[in-house]
């Protein structure tokens, strides 16, 4: 949507897939679903270096409200896990020069059970303008398709209408598959900043696999489909939570870098390792994931469980990225050519993203060769080679 918000993907920190409904903050102070959660989350954005390479957005999934609409037919936060309110907690997250975040959803209620906005969307949009937020998730539980066909756009005005810019996370395509003709990617753009296009993720590295294949096998639709102000949603960032190994966490990273993906971790940021912040705040990979041209990465290369991937970037550099899912326990030597991955020809310098360290020049059509970790990921960079003065024709030399 052209609404100036989400020209880049967005960043940020999400609750749901590590926090879920947790209600109970007698028994779970630390990870209950409260205003205390997010006021720590923003305490470490803020303090541990996240919003200095792009994390602004601290984000409410569900259950954050009362099961109740009030009198005057207003959402509020549920009154003991946040009592003092929505709103303070957006100044809460503002003064720290961060953003803030909801959850609703175009049902009759959220999937957690707690009230949905269908027919409050005007209401609904307004308090949610008046309490200052900058994002909103609109989830599509308890609504059939002709409903959410009304629905989404039908709050992508309400939200307009506030005149408050709000970035507008859709889940709409999510529930009916993800494709067209189901689903119209055109229309999304015109109305959605970004969308969940396929199921939820979990902690879990199979989860990615899938996630990555899917992206991969409809990467003709998916491709069109992003740009400035409109992206796929291939979900959260998991990287710090239980279960994926430091090349994993990579791979997940980097592979987000590569689908131009929203970028929102949900994690324990009061307690995460270091391994896992640096991969998360590598500023190669984040510029890969923010270059200003938005344009989606390709699969090209898919052989012996390794991707070869590639995404377009400003100045007519490339993001190149190798990706395993072998479990065979060594690193694996797989060779390509930059031409094979829609390059065009020239000379590159190329730079390996995660150690940061230069590979040297490579002209289109040599064999590059990288040694990949099993489910693990090489990240590169290529950038064209400048020549002072032009000293030979390219093409020449490539014949
Ligand atoms: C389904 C969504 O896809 C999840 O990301 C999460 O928001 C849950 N609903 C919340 O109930």
């Amino acid at each position: 949507m052209n609404n100036g918000v989400a020209r880049t993907p967005p960043m940020g920190w999400l609750a749901w897939e590590r926090f879920r409904c947790i209600t109970d903050c007698h028994s779970f102070p630390e990870s209950c679903i409260s205003e205390k959660l997010f006021m720590d989350m923003a305490d470490r954005l803020d303090k541990d270096g996240w919003k200095d390479v792009g994390y602004m957005y601290v984000n409410i999934d569900d259950c954050w409200m009362a099961k109740e609409r009030d009198a005057t037919g207003r959402l509020y936060g549920d009154p003991e896990r946040f009592p003092n309110g929505i709103k303070a907690l957006a100044d809460y997250v503002h003064g720290k020069g961060l953003k803030l975040g909801i959850y609703e959803d175009y049902g009759k209620l959220t999937c957690g059970g707690y009230p949905g906005s269908q027919g409050h969307e005007e209401t609904d949009a307004n308090t949610f303008a008046e309490w200052g937020i900058d994002m909103l998730k609109f989830d599509g539980c308890y609504s059939n398709d002709s409903s959410k066909a009304v629905g989404y756009p039908l709050m992508s005005e309400a939200l307009n209408k506030t005149g408050r810019p709000m970035v507008y996370s859709c889940s709409w395509p999510a529930y009916e598959g993800g494709l067209p003709p189901k689903v119209n990617y055109t229309e999304l753009g015109e109305i959605c900043n970004l969308w969940r296009n396929y199921g939820d993720i979990q902690d879990s590295w199979d989860d990615i696999v899938n996630i990555i294949e899917w992206w991969a096998t409809n990467q003709n639709v998916l491709v069109p489909a992003a740009g400035p102000g409109k992206w796929n949603d291939p979900d959260m960032l998991i990287v710090g939570d239980y279960s994926l190994s430091v090349d994993q966490s990579m791979a997940q990273f980097g592979m987000w870098a590569i689908l131009a993906a929203p970028l929102f971790m949900s994690n324990d940021l009061r307690d995460i390792k270091p391994e896992f912040v640096q991969i998360l705040q590598n500023k190669e990979v984040i510029a890969v994931s923010q270059d200003p041209m938005g344009i989606q990465g390709k699969r090209w290369l898919n052989k012996d469980k390794i991707q070869t991937w590639s995404r377009p970037l400003q100045n007519g550099q490339y993001a190149v990225a190798v990706l395993s899912t072998r479990t065979d326990g060594t690193p694996y030597n797989h060779s390509f050519s930059l031409s094979q991955l829609g390059i065009p020809s020239g000379a590159y310098d190329l730079l390996d993203l995660f150690p940061k360290k230069s590979m040297g020049k490579f002209l289109s059509k040599d064999q590059i060769s990288v040694m990949v970790n099993p489910n693990g990921i090489v990240m590169m960079r290529a950038t064209p080679v400048k020549f002072a003065v032009p000293l030979f024709d390219i093409e020449e030399w490539e014949e």
